[in-house]
């Protein structure tokens, strides 16, 4: 999305976004008091910093395909798949979730009490790693796309010591189906790579078959691009989405039986 269409849209976000003292949803209230607000920085965050600090500091070049950029200001034809050389430092400084809104990813699985998360976009697992220390007995599946970028991220999890992340290379497309056989159901589901509109109604539609009454999905980046917002407006139409949740960045969507369908935007 250009400059000025996002700005744009951070007005009309701004002027609608609530705190806790505009919601009426008991079940969002909740969340919103005993997970979204409240932060904490765990000491296992700050290794994970740590390693953040090295990549942004990192060199070293990188040949990959870059499979999900998008293209961040037309909303059709988007052609990404492009063969790229870039920095350590350039991908993490472009594609690293910064340490606040992972910090909040990490609490979710921790508040609902959930054992299996699916981030699709590892990059070099980061946000993955948070993940991985959000309580015990908690898997992490994570898919990448460009194995160069994919063995930092091993090197990511090794250096830090987590033992229950498993890595899958591979494009999205490919990797899902033998997935969801192996594992057919996901408490939480984490969307953040391929920014393409079309590509993300498709894999929200493949995703929706392996979630259950309580999990939640994050899509990220919901403003990257005029296809990705259009996409996020037309996932949060769907009738099984029983609440979503506008970050501005990110939104949320629950699924839960029983709540009446809602849309909040929510400062964060
Ligand atoms: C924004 S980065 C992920 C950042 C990561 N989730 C984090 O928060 O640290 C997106 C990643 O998804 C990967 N990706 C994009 N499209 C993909 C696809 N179709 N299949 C597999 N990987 C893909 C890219 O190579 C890139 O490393």
């Amino acid at each position: 999305m250009n400059n000025i269409k996002l700005l744009k849209q951070y007005f009309q976000w701004i002027i609608k976004a609530k705190d806790l003292h505009g919601v009426h949803s008991p079940f969002l209230y909740n969340f919103m008091k005993n997970c979204l607000y409240q932060d904490e920085i765990k000491p296992e965050f700050q290794r994970i910093e740590a390693v953040r600090k090295q990549l942004l500091n990192d060199r070293k070049n990188l040949s990959y395909t870059d499979h999900g950029a998008g293209n961040r200001i037309k909303s059709g034809n988007e052609n990404a798949n492009t063969p790229t050389t870039r920095s350590v430092a350039q991908i993490a400084k472009s594609s690293l979730k910064p340490p606040k809104t992972c910090r909040l990813f990490s609490r979710i699985p921790a508040y609902f009490d959930f054992q299996n998360v699916l981030e699709m976009g590892t990059s070099f697992g980061i946000t993955s790693s948070y993940l991985a220390c959000s309580k015990s007995n908690i898997t992490i599946e994570t898919i990448e796309g460009a194995p160069p970028i994919a063995q930092i991220a091993r090197k990511t999890f090794s250096g830090l010591g987590l033992t229950n992340i498993k890595l899958r290379e591979g494009l999205f497309d490919y990797v899902l189906p033998q997935l969801f056989r192996e594992n057919p159901c996901f408490d939480m589901v984490y969307i953040d790579g391929d920014h393409k509109g079309e590509s993300l109604l498709r894999y929200f539609n493949h995703i929706a078959k392996h979630i259950h009454d309580g999990s939640v999905v994050i899509v990220d980046d919901i403003r990257w691009s005029v296809s990705m917002h259009n996409a996020w407006l037309r996932i949060i139409a769907e009738n099984e989405i029983t609440l979503s949740v506008d970050l501005f960045d990110c939104g949320l969507l629950f699924f839960k039986k029983g709540l009446s369908k809602e849309h909040y935007a929510i400062k964060f």
